[in-house]
């Protein structure tokens, strides 16, 4: 949830780590601080608000320190305030502490500490760890890392956590488990830890990943060791990062929004790309190929995920029964997790989550592990720990998602369980290779369509500059485009905080149609396909009522641009792609409402881009 950097190297650590925190503030930001080492004494400094908020409060003050740690935070124990914000200082005054997860049995471990004399001036359950730390150094007389190891063995919950002892300043502690962490190996020396590479990408593209339940110890003359909490050497593994530094950043764009709606016909494409080969008629997923015997003897297929990821889930239960007719149910992660839900032989799990650091997924995850389940992972970001919790999986390859509005991880996602669904059916036998070929010569048409439908950019923003001050909206669809509404309504209300609802069109006369009035805008997936009729119907329902409707459209139609208040032409593709390409009109409304109602397109109110959390 929220945003850990840690430093120790040759550099002044203060410019490395308040970057940093600005590239990782859309994880979680309600409040944030910084901590250095110089002279033995720490230069600690946290507010509530912004990482803006904390620069004005450093300036002019001592930073100085070349080992130092800093944090965004999303608040679990104890409001966002200055006090409650990170680094927590041990009772003593030694160790400084950051942390991103819950320590889920800290009440137990403070009421422990308090008959001990411990005084806490923080409501929170990260203060609860670093006090905890200390008593065991001065009880055992052991260093910081092996008191941090020692510690770890009684803490429950999750996370990702960076200390210092300011009296050993040539020495930092990082330990994970749940939440995400990353090592960066820099030169002459220079080492960084943070909750994704994103801060240090400039800096080097060797990172280790830790493992749940590992302690790493980084200093200055020996270098990295790792330990497993259960005190088990590690050897690390160095990866090579692909991240880019233009990658991050906004390219010209006003929003990181905007970026990602724009990068999606090379975001689709690099989805796609080395799985799809139409001049020899290939389709390669390697994390199918690998386990061929377990997805042929598939009776089930049970999708988990959270959000906008939970949308693409829906789409992909329309791809799996129409192509590789298995039995699909898609559940929301949350739900699933507490439910006790069965498994049974031949049930495969499909996770899908852009981050891979979704708690309630991961928990789903784990469950169905526990109780047999083969789990494939649809992930994003790579060595996240959704990703390394899975049997086998597909990367979406969409490039980092930094808009809390997830947009073109959901375009990559349908990308992937298309690739997956189609390699599926090859697999079983329930395509045609003719129909297979022509899906795939479809889908291979898919990034262009959409760099098409990006051109309506200028008609959805006139008609978002109509309806920017209704209160309400519905989204409208059937079949394949219901999962679109869903994924429509929660664009607009997530970054412009206007109440929407998406439906399946034909449920509106069951109840919504009440609702219906000349105030209520019905955006409507309306193109031509396998239920377009019904849909033609329900329009007349709701313009019956004196509703406005803005439709979406197939290129060309009439019937239907007759009808609507206002359409927005899509080009023709087969219907099973629909919801890649008729997302896109309905992303840009939602980010052009937001911009005139004065939201902040990329950190919305309330919401953190990774749920880590429960
Ligand atoms: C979508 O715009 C939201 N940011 C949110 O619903 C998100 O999709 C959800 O939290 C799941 O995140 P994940 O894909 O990283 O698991
Ligand atoms: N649970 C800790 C707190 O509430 C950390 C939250 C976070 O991950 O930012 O301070």
């Amino acid at each position: 949830m929220c945003g850990i950097v840690g430093f120790i190297g040759n550099q002044q650590a203060y410019p490395i780590l308040i970057k940093g925190l600005k590239r990782l503030e859309y994880r979680g930001y309600d409040s944030s601080g910084v901590s250095m080492i110089e002279n033995q004494e720490f230069n600690q400094y946290k507010c509530k608000g912004k990482v803006a908020d904390l620069e004005a409060l450093v300036s002019g003050k001592d930073i100085s320190g070349t080992i130092g740690i800093g944090h965004t935070r999303w608040a679990t124990h104890g409001v966002p305030n200055d006090v409650n914000a990170h680094p927590h200082l041990s009772g003593d005054g030694n160790l400084s502490l950051i942390h991103n997860g819950i320590i889920e049995n800290y009440a137990t471990l403070k009421e422990a500490l308090m008959e001990q004399g411990h005084v806490f001036k923080s409501d929170t359950d990260t203060e609860v760890l670093v006090h905890f730390i200390e008593d065991i150094m001065s009880k055992t007389g052991s260093d910081l890392f092996e008191a941090v190891r020692v510690a770890l063995c009684e803490v429950v919950g999750a996370y990702a956590i960076v200390v210092m002892d300011r009296r050993h300043p040539n020495r930092l502690v990082c330990a994970k488990k749940s939440s995400p962490l990353v090592i960066g190996i820099g030169a002459e020396g220079d080492y960084f830890i943070a909750s994704d590479a994103t801060p240090f990408i400039e800096y080097t593209k060797n990172v280790v990943y830790l493992e749940d339940e590992e302690v790493a110890l980084i200093d200055r003359q020996s270098g990295l060791k790792i330990v497993t909490i259960q005190n088990q050497q590690k050897d690390p593994y160095i990866h090579e990062l692909e991240l880019k530094l233009e990658a991050i950043e906004k390219g010209g764009y006003d929003s990181f929004m905007l970026k990602e709606i724009h990068e999606q016909p090379r975001s689709i494409h690099d989805s796609i790309r080395g799985r799809l080969n139409l001049n020899h008629g290939m389709l390669k997923m390697s994390g199918i190929d690998r386990h061929e015997e377990i997805w042929m003897n598939a009776n089930r297929i049970i999708i988990v995920a959270c959000g906008t990821s939970w949308h693409a889930g829906l789409v992909a239960e329309y791809l799996f029964e129409e192509f590789a007719r298995i039995p699909t149910e898609v559940e929301y992660a949350s739900e699933f997790r507490y439910r006790d839900p069965i498994i049974q032989q031949g049930d495969i799990v499909i996770a899908i989550s852009q981050s891979g650091e979704t708690a309630d997924t991961l928990a789903a995850i784990e469950l169905a592990k526990e109780k047999g389940a083969f789990i494939f992972g649809v992930c994003n970001v790579v060595g996240s720990t959704i990703s390394r919790a899975t049997h086998s999986g597909a990367y979406t390859h969409a490039g980092p998602e930094i808009g809390v509005a997830s947009t073109k991880a959901f375009t990559a996602q349908v990308a992937v369980l298309y690739l997956i669904a189609l390699s599926v059916a090859d697999k079983r036998g329930t395509l045609s290779k003719e129909r297979l070929h022509r899906l795939m010569a479809e889908l291979s048409t898919i990034p262009d369509k959409v760099e098409e439908v990006l051109k309506t950019n200028d008609l959805v923003e006139s008609i978002a500059a109509i309806y920017k001050d209704h209160r309400n909206a519905l989204y409208l669809g059937r079949g394949y485009s219901f999962p679109v509404a869903l994924e429509g309504a929660l664009k607009l209300k997530e970054i412009s905080y206007i109440h929407a609802e998406g439906y399946p069109a034909a449920e509106m006369k069951h109840g919504p149609i009440a609702l219906i009035d000349e105030e209520m805008p019905v955006f409507v997936i309306a193109t031509q396909g396998h239920s377009y009729e019904k849909v033609v119907s329900n329009i007349q329902e709701v313009k019956a009522r004196k509703g406005k409707i803005i439709a979406i459209v197939t290129a060309g139609d009439k019937t239907v641009s007759e009808l609507a208040d206002h359409s927005i032409e899509i080009p023709k593709t087969d219907d099973s792609l629909v919801p890649i390409v008729s997302v896109i009109p309905l992303q840009l409304l939602s980010y052009h409402v937001a911009v005139m109602r004065g939201c902040n397109v990329d950190q919305p109110r309330n919401l953190a881009k990774s749920v880590t959390v429960e």
